[in-house]
């Protein structure tokens, strides 16, 4: 299994309880050091030496293909992949935008592309299990994409931003759904709780109401629950199916974002598509 983003808050207490259940457990993380405390963290806990990191920056894509190549060197089949890593686009001490190495929107390109790209260059690894599961980790804040200004660089705002990235996310899990439904992968998406105690949500101003425990435990269902094998292209609020915001129902809205997010990963290059 791989949890991108597993160095902090939910994705960490997600890899820590798969492991202690005896997967293999694949972290990722952006920081060296960072990576390698949470592996040996992980390892002395649970005892469970199939526990590995990867490294790669997701505000690069290039980073992205490096790490979906490396994986593939070292492992020839993927059962659960969970898309956690992501960023809120301004802290409370920098409110400024930031820009990802392609100059896309940092926060679009880490929660939203990156996820993209990842998914599409493991899907090889994906369709060599026996069965595998994709979940993406969205969020209740979705807010419709405008195609004309797809990463907010017209009409700035953090949240709306934020928010976007999100729904995008949501659309991308509908889409593939549709891709696979013949074959044996799902795909869901979730919201893992409302402002769960977490760096990101003590960046921002408001005050954190949950326990990351409550997300992690959200995360962990979805990858392993037994009633959830054929279960696919759903939206969940925590583990209750619910509903994603409209645009994510709109097919054509859909392919759109998809034709689009081919051309921003370069994935156009390198496929016709999964
Ligand atoms: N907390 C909530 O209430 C809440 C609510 C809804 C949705 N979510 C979603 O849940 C997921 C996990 O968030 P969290 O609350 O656990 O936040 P977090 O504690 O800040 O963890 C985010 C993880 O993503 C990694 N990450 C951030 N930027 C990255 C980059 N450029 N490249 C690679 N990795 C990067 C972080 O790495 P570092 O350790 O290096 O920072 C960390 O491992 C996110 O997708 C978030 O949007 C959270």
């Amino acid at each position: 299994m791989l949890i991108t983003g597993s160095t902090d808050g939910i994705g960490k207490i997600a890899a820590m309880r798969l492991a202690l259940m005896g997967a293999t457990v694949f972290v990722h993380g952006r920081g060296p050091e960072k990576c390698r405390a949470v592996r040996d963290e992980i390892w002395k806990a649970s005892g469970n030496p199939k526990v590995k990191y990867f490294l790669a920056d997701f505000s690069s894509l290039h980073d992205v293909v490096h790490m979906a190549s490396a994986f593939g060197e070292i492992q020839n089949h993927l059962d659960v992949l969970i898309n956690n890593a992501g960023v809120f686009p301004t802290q409370r001490e920098d409110r400024n935008r930031h820009l990802s190495v392609q100059e896309y929107d940092l926060c679009f390109s880490v929660n939203y592309l990156a996820p993209f790209l990842l998914t599409h260059l493991l899907l090889p690894a994906l369709r060599a299990a026996p069965s595998a599961r994709i979940i993406n980790v969205t969020s209740a804040a979705q807010e419709a994409i405008d195609f004309n200004d797809l990463m907010t660089f017209q009409n700035y705002s953090p949240m709306l931003t934020y928010a976007r990235s999100k729904l995008a996310l949501t659309m991308f899990t509908f889409e593939l759904h549709q891709l696979l439904k013949e074959e044996n992968i799902t795909v869901n998406c979730l919201h893992p709780g409302n402002l769960l105690n977490t760096k990101m949500v003590r960046g921002i101003p408001s005050e954190p109401m949950g326990d990351a425990e409550a997300g992690a435990d959200a995360e962990v269902y979805m990858a392993t629950a037994p009633e959830l094998e054929d279960v696919s292209g759903t939206y969940f609020d925590r583990k209750t199916p619910a509903h994603a915001h409209e645009q994510a129902y709109d097919k054509e809205a859909r392919r759109l974002l998809w034709r689009i997010s081919l051309e921003l990963t370069d994935l156009k290059k390198r496929t016709t598509g999964p």
